[in-house]
């Protein structure tokens, strides 16, 4: 994957819902696809890269604008690079864009009640009850993302829903080739016959490849490939 092109895809939300998920999920799906991925998520981020570094306005904003200049760094080199931080403010989150220029923002959609009622790290209980000031979406702002690539709504998907949605998006948007031809029945495989149906096309002519039939998924992907 030597002309893999680089890109960086952005995932925005409250906290708990589900951008690391979402992000391992991704990352698994495509590095079995074959691609170099990196992950940078907010938590481990803020343990290495960002220590030190608070909740204001201007620390969340350094916070993405370190992100993004690692991200930009590893995309350059061909690398799929996930992000996943809260990353509250449009404008850092615009600059981030451009800066980056390959860039998919992915909206992780859940509302706040959802989240709190999850309360994976039990922050909301403590933000609620007025332990952590500034917390996001309970005393400091979430500015949602007005126009992003996808927005995945992790309070009616499952993960693994949400993830297909995201690499289907990267598909449409020629990031990544369809993979749909290394397991499972494709979206190619469904245009195929969605095609066939359109032709009245009853039977499909049995084709052999290097002296052995195929079955009727393999012939469709290599009548695509080629
Ligand atoms: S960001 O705003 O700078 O993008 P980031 O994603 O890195 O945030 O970190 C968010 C995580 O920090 C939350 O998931 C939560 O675990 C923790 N956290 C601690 N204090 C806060 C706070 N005041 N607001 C939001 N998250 C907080």
């Amino acid at each position: 994957m030597g002309d893999q092109r680089g890109f960086v895809v952005w995932l925005t939300g409250l906290s708990g819902a589900g951008k690391s998920t979402i992000a391992a999920g991704l990352a698994k799906e495509l590095q079995s696809r074959g691609y170099p991925v990196e992950v940078l998520d907010g938590d481990e981020v803020r343990q290495r890269l960002s220590k030190g570094l608070g909740f204001s306005r201007a620390d969340r904003n350094t916070n993405v604008e370190r992100i993004a200049y690692v991200a930009k760094l590893l995309a350059k080199h061909g690398v799929v690079v996930i992000t996943a931080a809260i990353s509250p403010y449009r404008e850092a989150r615009e600059r981030a864009r451009h800066e980056i220029g390959d860039f998919v923002e992915v909206y992780v959609n859940c509302p706040l009640e959802v989240c709190a009622a999850r309360d994976v790290k039990g922050l909301y209980k403590k933000a609620i009850a007025g332990e952590i000031p500034a917390f996001t979406g309970v005393s400091d702002p979430y500015e949602a993302p007005e126009r992003p690539e996808i927005t995945v709504f992790t309070d009616q998907e499952t993960p693994a829903e949400s993830v297909a949605r995201i690499v289907q998006q990267l598909e449409a948007m020629h990031y990544i080739r369809g993979g749909g031809c290394r397991g499972g029945v494709s979206s190619s495989y469904a245009a195929v016959q969605a095609r066939q149906r359109q032709a009245s096309i009853e039977t499909w002519p049995a084709r052999s490849h290097r002296g052995r039939l195929l079955t009727l998924a393999e012939a469709c992907c290599i009548m695509l490939e080629s």
